[in-house]
């Protein structure tokens, strides 16, 4: 099985993290949202697509990326990090462009990254440190469940 992650990690590379870290788990290659094109995704059979949660929603890049995409009947798994609330409905719009395009995901995984965002940087942000190894080992046993998986979900729990 072949594997591509797709991934945008902007604000402090919490995403980038826990990309590579699943990136070593399944033996897949990594590319940034704006380095990857449609031809590259014909290549694989397991499309991982992430980034950190910017205003409720993955990074723009991405969401273009996944519009641009023509139809696949490939398996791809999403993922996140973000501040707080819940990475369920944040991941709603990829999971549905996703979906709509023919891909059917496997598994969503998501935990929290350090945010200082707008006047949290006034209070050193939150989430400090995170990801942490907890969580890094969360993304290898989630990125485990994929290889043999038909679905898996590991949402953090707030
Ligand atoms: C411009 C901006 C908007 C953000 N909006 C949200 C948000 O709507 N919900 C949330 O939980 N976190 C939000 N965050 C926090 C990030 O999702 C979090 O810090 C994430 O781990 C960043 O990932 P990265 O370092 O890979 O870019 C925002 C951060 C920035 C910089």
């Amino acid at each position: 099985m072949k594997a591509l992650i797709i991934y945008m990690s902007v604000h402090h590379k919490n995403t980038e993290k826990i990309a590579m870290e699943m990136a070593e788990v399944l033996d897949a290659d990594l590319m940034k949202a704006y380095e990857a094109n449609e031809k590259d995704i014909s290549r694989y059979d397991l499309i991982g697509f992430g980034s950190g949660i910017y205003f409720f929603r993955h990074h723009r890049k991405l969401l273009e990326f996944a519009e641009k995409l023509v139809a696949k009947k490939k398996k791809a798994f999403i993922f996140s990090t973000y501040g707080g609330g819940s990475p369920k409905i944040y991941h709603k719009l990829l999971r549905k462009k996703l979906a709509k395009k023919g891909f059917r995901i496997i598994g969503e995984f998501s935990c929290k990254g350090y945010d200082t965002f707008g006047p949290l940087k006034f209070i050193g942000g939150i989430n400090k440190g995170k990801p942490d190894e907890k969580d890094l080992k969360r993304a290898r046993e989630f990125a485990k469940t994929l290889i043999n998986s038909s679905h898996s979900s590991k949402y953090e729990k707030n």
